[in-house]
């Protein structure tokens, strides 16, 4: 079967339980984001913002209620639904759409900013992915990517990631072995697999012809990330976190 077919067959089944995302304080969570997001976007100006992979909404919901206009698309019509919801519950408007990160439906030059976050990972082609989003952005428009490297593959890791899973099935009813029954037969085709570092990030914007090409490690929401997270998720994860921020 097609790599993004089966990609959009786990994010539907996995739509179901991604918002349980183990966080302690949701509320505390939304604010430390919003105040990354917007010293990143540096105005308080009405932006044209397009969440490429945008899932639940996440980035979506926050850059919504900062009162910009957003757009958000997805392979997954599972997860679009969730984010529909989620906006109806906070009253906000988004438009949700369905769609190919690698081919958007837009016209060149559309939106302000393109945003992404834990995406990279399930790209077949992150550099047609990056074209694609410096093609609807602005003149002078940012397009800003947030990543980390997921996957350690040292014994200690390991043996942390099989304790959480045992946790994880436990404590949140769901089955951690649906990712791998998904993804083990394709990816190898994402060359960003185990996740991504900054330099990767920095070498495929240059590559796309962006300029001032900046990296945020995010320290501050890595330490407060560890201390909101559930157990099993801090036992599974080393924290790994960047935001980087190109401009055409
Ligand atoms: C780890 S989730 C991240 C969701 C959201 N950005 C967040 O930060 O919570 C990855 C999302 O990317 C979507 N996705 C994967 N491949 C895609 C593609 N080629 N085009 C658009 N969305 C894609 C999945 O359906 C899923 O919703």
């Amino acid at each position: 079967m097609e790599p993004k077919r089966i990609v959009r067959r786990y994010w539907d089944k996995r739509s179901q339980t991604y918002d349980e995302n183990g966080y302690k304080s949701h509320n505390a969570t939304q604010n430390f984001w919003k105040s990354i997001l917007k010293n990143a976007v540096r105005t308080d100006e009405n932006l044209k913002i397009l969440d490429v992979g945008t899932g639940t909404g996440f980035l979506s919901l926050l850059f919504a209620e900062m009162e910009h206009s957003v757009t958000g698309i997805d392979l997954s019509k599972g997860m679009l639904e969730k984010a529909r919801h989620n906006a109806g519950k906070l009253d906000l408007t988004v438009d949700f759409i369905h769609g190919d990160a690698e081919n958007l439906p837009f016209e060149d030059e559309t939106f302000d900013i393109v945003i992404n976050r834990h995406l990279l990972w399930t790209i077949p082609n992150p550099r047609i992915a990056v074209d694609e989003w410096s093609r609807v952005v602005k003149s002078g428009g940012k397009i800003m990517l947030i990543d980390g490297k997921w996957y350690d593959s040292s014994i200690d890791m390991r043996l942390r990631r099989f304790i959480g899973k045992i946790i994880v099935s436990i404590t949140e009813k769901r089955n951690p072995r649906m990712f791998m029954s998904h993804y083990a037969r394709i990816k190898s085709q994402f060359p960003f697999f185990n996740g991504s570092a900054p330099n990767d990030v920095i070498d495929i914007f240059a590559e796309a012809g962006l300029k001032n090409i900046s990296v945020d490690n995010l320290e501050k929401l890595k330490r407060f990330e560890n201390k909101n997270r559930s157990l099993s998720y801090k036992i599974s994860n080393k924290p790994s976190l960047f935001l980087a921020l190109g401009e055409k």
